[in-house]
């Protein structure tokens, strides 16, 4: 029977993270159970003393689930052996050390099963220690790039979206008063939901995402037929994962991101006869920022009320899946063997761009 439950958030973090820490939190509360927040991840764990938190009512009294961000702390980089010990020096940990720590702090805490909210990367990494250590695992879909497996929406996608929308939104104002073509680079990793539904909802003129091939020169065509039609502005989204045509990748500074692919396009169409004048704009980090919208609130609480209820049904390493309108779960190696799940060319989004006369790649 579970009496006490581990949750943290690991990843990239995004908005409603808190909201779903706090929905875990109020469930398991309910059943009598005792819940601790591990903090950063599996770096909570690893790290010694262990850093957690012991979460009750009294942990939301401000207002924590309102907010974007994550309160336990998370991580998405780099390299688990190094931790960062609590005098600030850096400790070198072996595979079987990480693994022993891991053990070994579920042990302190006496824990039953853990919820982790985290998108497919994490859902790999934290379920390959949770096995080692023999732990149950409930997992929580959140990613902004919506890319998670076995789930139409994640955590944090919705809020990104409108955080996107807006942004085109004011692109928009500036682009028309300066007769430009604006491009906005959205994030998503491989994944082209964000920068596709954003265009959508942004009426943009052209999308162009990495599941669909796309040739430079009908983006021209399209800007033309804009020009043509009397408009002199308008918006391109692409997506921070799309290759060039010849197949080259922009990456950050930090060369493990993407992003600069927008500034392909600015040098390229800047020198076509028709003069365009365009600017770039990496939208970034603000992406993942910000108060969680109603939709993300009400995801959450659903994925966590789910997460509880299964673990209270005895069920264990399930994640918390939407499908269908509908807030199912499936078995952890099910979702892990889907890997993550891209933009379906032949689907209704896609559908819908073109509808509305969006060049979204040659589909
Ligand atoms: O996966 C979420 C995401 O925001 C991607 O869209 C983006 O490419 C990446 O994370 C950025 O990661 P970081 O926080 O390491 O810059």
């Amino acid at each position: 029977m579970v009496k006490t439950i581990g949750v943290m958030t690991s990843g990239g973090d995004c908005a409603g993270l808190n909201t779903a820490i706090w929905g875990v939190t109020v469930g398991a509360l309910k059943r009598g159970w005792k819940v601790y927040g591990i903090h950063n991840a599996t770096d909570g764990l690893f790290a010694r003393p262990l850093r957690y938190q012991e979460l009750t009512a009294k942990s939301f009294e401000f207002p924590f689930a309102r907010l974007g961000g994550t309160m336990l702390g998370t991580t998405n980089a780099g390299n688990p052996h190094i931790q960062i010990k609590e005098d600030g020096t850096l400790e070198d940990l072996t595979d079987q050390q990480l693994v022993d720590r891991f053990k070994e702090g579920i042990q302190k805490l006496g824990l039953d099963a853990i919820v982790l909210i985290g998108g497919d990367g994490s859902m790999a990494i934290v379920s390959r220690y949770c096995k080692m250590a023999g732990i149950a695992l409930i997992g929580i879909p959140k990613t902004v790039d919506n890319d998670a497996p076995g789930t139409e929406c994640s955590i944090g996608f919705a809020t990104a979206k409108q955080v996107v929308v807006e942004a085109l939104d004011k692109l928009d104002t500036t682009a028309q008063s300066h007769n430009r073509f604006m491009i906005a680079e959205v994030m998503g990793r491989g994944a082209g939901h964000l920068a596709l539904q954003s265009a959508i909802a942004g009426q943009a003129d052209v999308v162009l995402i990495p599941e669909i091939p796309y040739t430079y020169e009908k983006v021209v065509e399209k800007l033309r037929s804009v020009r043509a039609g009397g408009r002199r502005h308008g918006l391109i989204v692409v997506a921070e994962g799309l290759k060039t045509p010849d197949g080259k990748h922009y990456f950050a500074a930090n060369g493990k991101t993407f992003a600069g692919i927008s500034e392909y396009f600015v040098d390229r169409l800047q020198q076509e006869p028709d003069r365009f004048n365009v600017r770039a704009t990496v939208l970034g980090h603000v992406q993942r920022s910000g108060d969680p919208v109603a939709e993300d609130r009400i995801l959450a609480s659903g994925f966590a009320v789910r997460a509880i209820q299964l673990l209270a049904e005895g069920k264990t390493n399930r994640v918390v899946v939407y499908q269908n309108g509908r807030i199912h779960d499936m078995g952890l190696d099910e979702v892990l063997a889907i890997s993550n799940s891209p933009v379906i060319p032949t689907g209704d989004m896609i559908k819908i761009a073109q509808g509305l006369g969006m060049y979204v790649g040659d589909v």
